[in-house]
């Protein structure tokens, strides 16, 4: 039974996870490494509570119940009573690692631990908790509060009861979860990384205009957002470090990145971010 939800790292993706757990009913504790990027990350769920009154979705007394649901910590030692912990940093196998070997201790021992990593295989970090058997993959997609989806990602070791709890508590956070082996990319980005990577190479040998790549694209197969405006929107580093590690998992060419996007993450344009990638943003 889960009523008490940790997240490691508000950032982005956590500080999403944050927000529709706490819209879920669930009592929050949130940490990051400091207290800046916890006030940021609190400011980023308030801004979207506030957009949702805005648009009449949401009043007053809705808000405060669900930033009143969000506890912060700077101390791990705080999570010991969770019942499920979600780690959201960044995608980083060492400072994953140290993070969950660190929970470990700290923790009840029926404490479910979840990474939202969306590369990194689950089982490896697993391995260096003695919870193999209850731990999951929760890959939630950006922005969480408006996808639909959660890839549950079940290694080698991870137990029916563990599975399905983590199955149950996706539903529970208004989600559509789907179940996915420990393989590179899991479904989603397994299939999206090399339609972007594509993207890239086509409009890096000339095949047409940045705009006339993604308008063909969502005008022609109805994608929300073109590639080239989406591998922005995501992040161009963060498409990159995929890339880099289909290629080393496959070693298959058609996953590959494309010249241009290593140049460009090495210029400093990592999209939206940063003010500038394919396009150019205000910051
Ligand atoms: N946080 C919360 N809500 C947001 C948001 C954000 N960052 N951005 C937009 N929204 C909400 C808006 O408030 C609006 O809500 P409403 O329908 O209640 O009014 C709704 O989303 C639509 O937003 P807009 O009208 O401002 O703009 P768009 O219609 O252009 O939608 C979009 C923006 C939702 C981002 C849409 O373009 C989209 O779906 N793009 C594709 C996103 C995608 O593919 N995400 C997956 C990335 S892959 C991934 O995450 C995996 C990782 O491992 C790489």
């Amino acid at each position: 039974m889960i009523k008490k939800v940790g997240v490691v790292g508000l950032g982005q993706m956590g500080s999403g996870i944050a927000q529709v757990a706490a819209q879920g009913g669930y009592n929050i504790l949130a940490t990051d490494a400091a207290e800046e990027f916890i006030s940021k990350g609190i400011r980023n769920i308030t801004k979207q509570l506030d957009k949702a009154i805005e648009k009449g979705k949401l009043d007053a007394a809705g808000k405060e119940k669900v930033l009143g649901n969000i506890k912060t910590t700077t101390e791990m030692s705080d999570f010991s009573d969770c019942d499920i912990v979600i780690e959201a940093v960044i995608e980083n196998m060492a400072a994953k690692k140290e993070i969950f070997g660190e929970l470990d201790k700290i923790c009840k021992a029926e404490t479910i631990f979840a990474t939202n990593t969306s590369s990194l295989p689950v089982g490896d970090l697993a391995a260096v908790t003695k919870r193999r058997d209850r731990f999951v993959g929760l890959h939630f997609f950006n922005p969480v509060p408006v996808m639909k989806l959660v890839e549950v990602v079940r290694t080698l070791d991870t137990s029916e009861e563990t599975y399905n709890t983590a199955f149950a508590f996706a539903q529970s956070v208004g989600k559509t979860p789907v179940k996915a082996k420990d393989t590179p990319g899991f479904i989603v980005n397994v299939l999206l990384v090399p339609y972007l990577l594509d993207a890239i190479h086509q409009y890096e040998i000339g095949l047409a205009s940045r705009e006339d790549i993604d308008s063909a694209m969502m005008l022609g197969c109805g994608h929300p957002m073109g590639p080239l405006a989406l591998t922005d929107f995501i992040g161009l580093d963060t498409i990159l470090y995929i890339a880099d590690i289909f290629f080393e998992e496959f070693k298959d060419h058609h996953y590959a990145a494309p010249p241009l996007l290593r140049r460009m993450v090495n210029a400093g344009y990592l999209g939206k971010k940063s003010g500038r990638g394919f396009y150019e943003y205000n910051k």
